[in-house]
Parts: C-alpha cells; sequence; structure tokens
C-alpha cells in the first residue's frame, strides 16, 4: 500500500525513527528547561519551591530587601568562594539604612572588607567583557544604587529575555504545530496547538505585567503551564502516533 506525504515518511522505519527521535529530543529538552526554570525560579524567596512569591518576587523585586541583598542570598550565592561571605555582604548592605551609621564607616568598611570579595568571586561578570557587565560593581560608588529596594529584574534584561525566548519558542511552536496538523486528527491538532500558543502568549505577557502588578504572577503559572503541558502533550500523542498503526493514516 502506498501514502502520500507525510504519510509515505512512517510507512518507512527509518523514517518513523527520525520523527520519533525529534520529538524525543523535544521532550527532553522540555525536562531540561522545566529543570532550569525551577531552580532559577526557586531562589527568589528563601523558601524551597516553585511558589507565585518567587515569581513575584523574580519580576517586581522583593518588597523587604534591597537589590544587592537579594542577589547575593539568591542567584549569585553559588559564585562565592567563602559561603558564609555572604553574611557578611548583606549585613553591609543594609547598613546605609540604619540610624547612626555615617558614610564614611560605610565605604571604609567597603574597601577593607567588601571590594576584595567582590574582586575575587564577582568582577569576572560583574565588569566589561564580563556576562554582566551592564550592572558593573567595581567601586563603592557603582554597588552603591544595588543598596537600594529590590525592584526585581531590571527592563533592559527583561528586553532580552523576551526578545531570546519570543523568537527561539515561536520557532518550536511553528514545527510542533505543523507536525501536530499533519499526524495528529485536526481537531486535536487545534486545540493542543492554539493552547501551546495561547500559553507562550500569556507567559511572555505575565513577565511585563507581574514586573509592573505584582498580583498578575498568576498569568506566569497558567501560561508557562499551559505552554509546556499542551508542547508535552503533543509530542507525547505525536509518538504514541508514530508507532501505533503500522503506515496508516487511520484517524486522519
Ligand atoms: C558567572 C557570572 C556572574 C558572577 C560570577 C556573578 N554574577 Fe551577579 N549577575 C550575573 C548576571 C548574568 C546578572 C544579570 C541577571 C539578570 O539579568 O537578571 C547578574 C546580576 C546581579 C545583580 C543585579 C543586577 C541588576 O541590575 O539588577 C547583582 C546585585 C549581582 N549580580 C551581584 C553579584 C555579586 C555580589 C557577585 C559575587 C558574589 C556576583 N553577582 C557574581 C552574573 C554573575
Amino acid at each position: 500500500m502506498t501514502h502520500s506525504f507525510p504519510f509515505s515518511i512512517l510507512s518507512l522505519r527509518p523514517g518513523r525513527i527520525f520523527l520519533s527521535s525529534c520529538s524525543v529530543a523535544f521532550i527532553a529538552g522540555w525536562f531540561f528547561s522545566t529543570a532550569l526554570i525551577w531552580t532559577q525560579y526557586e531562589t527568589s524567596d528563601a523558601e524551597a519551591g516553585l511558589s507565585l512569591r518567587d515569581v513575584r518576587w523574580h519580576f517586581s523585586g522583593n518588597p523587604f530587601q534591597n537589590r544587592f541583598e537579594t542577589m547575593v542570598e539568591g542567584e549569585m550565592l553559588e559564585y562565592l568562594t567563602i559561603e558564609e561571605d555572604a553574611n557578611l555582604l548583606r549585613q553591609w548592605s543594609i547598613q546605609p539604612n540604619l540610624p547612626d551609621f555615617s558614610e564614611p564607616n560605610h565605604k571604609q568598611f567597603y574597601q577593607d572588607n567588601i571590594h576584595p570579595i567582590i574582586e575575587l568571586d564577582c568582577l569576572e561578570c560583574h565588569e566589561p567583557g564580563g556576562k554582566a557587565e551592564e550592572s558593573p560593581l567595581r567601586s563603592y560608588d557603582e554597588v552603591l544604587p544595588y543598596l537600594e529596594r529590590d525592584r526585581g529584574i531590571p527592563i533592559p534584561s527583561l528586553l532580552k529575555l523576551s526578545h531570546i525566548h519570543l523568537f527561539g519558542m515561536s520557532l518550536l511552536l511553528l514545527v510542533t504545530g505543523a507536525l501536530a496538523f499533519s499526524f495528529l486528527s485536526p481537531r486535536k491538532a487545534g486545540i493542543l496547538s492554539s493552547l501551546t500558543g495561547l500559553g507562550l502568549l500569556l507567559d511572555v505577557g505575565g513577565w511585563w505585567s507581574t514586573k509592573f502588578f505584582p498580583e498578575t504572577a498568576f498569568l506566569v503559572l497558567v501560561g508557562g503551564s499551559l505552554f509546556g503541558g499542551s508542547f508535552l502533550l503533543t509530542h507525547l500523542s505525536l509518538l504514541h502516533r508514530y508507532w501505533r498503526s503500522p503506515s496508516s493514516p487511520h484517524d486522519h
């Protein structure tokens, strides 16, 4: 029996192996990104697990801390050679807000104790040419702005993140949708693909709305789950479809 494209691919074993390996790679990618998202957001608040508050604080900032403190206790903690230094950095960063702490002392303490730590553990990225060159930490004056209330991810970082994410994910969406409409029933493909697309838009839109309206953080969780869930389901359905009925497009 002969079949027209794209079902002709399924009538050959190597064709099925090729399509399956694509879906398996997508599913593996899904697991790695989920793990990555978990570890990155999880540190936004001090409690274990990914919560709405982690998402809120990641984008709009922890209202009870300064930016330096948040980063030193969270995402930047792993870069400290001596983990206990986090406490020293933190103590120093909240000093300007304490009464009876005159600025010269604060600056002197920076020169003697803080700068050597930053130089050793942080400047590799936080100076021109480094990964975080947009937030240099070479001197007292450069560090000072980060001692103000944490306002979450800076707009330039969010722009970069959105741009990379939207272009990358829309290609993923397009490929996944094309496969779904080729091999699954039109109804199933339609539902799964539109949920995936909707989830992506809701997710990235939610980042921006959470940045300015922290109470909308649920959009990120709903969008992310919708995108991730329907993406995973599409590839699992495709795998099932590839191997279920040898070479016959019954349900099409
Ligand atoms: C391996 C590279 C790297 C090292 C080492 C590193 N950082 Fe960072 N840091 C980054 C990146 C990248 C960002 C930007 C994150 C973002 O865009 O949200 C960042 C962001 C920050 C911010 C927030 C900047 C902002 O504009 O809001 C602070 C504060 C900070 N780091 C402090 C530190 C401190 C203190 C150390 C040393 C203990 C350190 N970092 C070590 C890469 C690094």
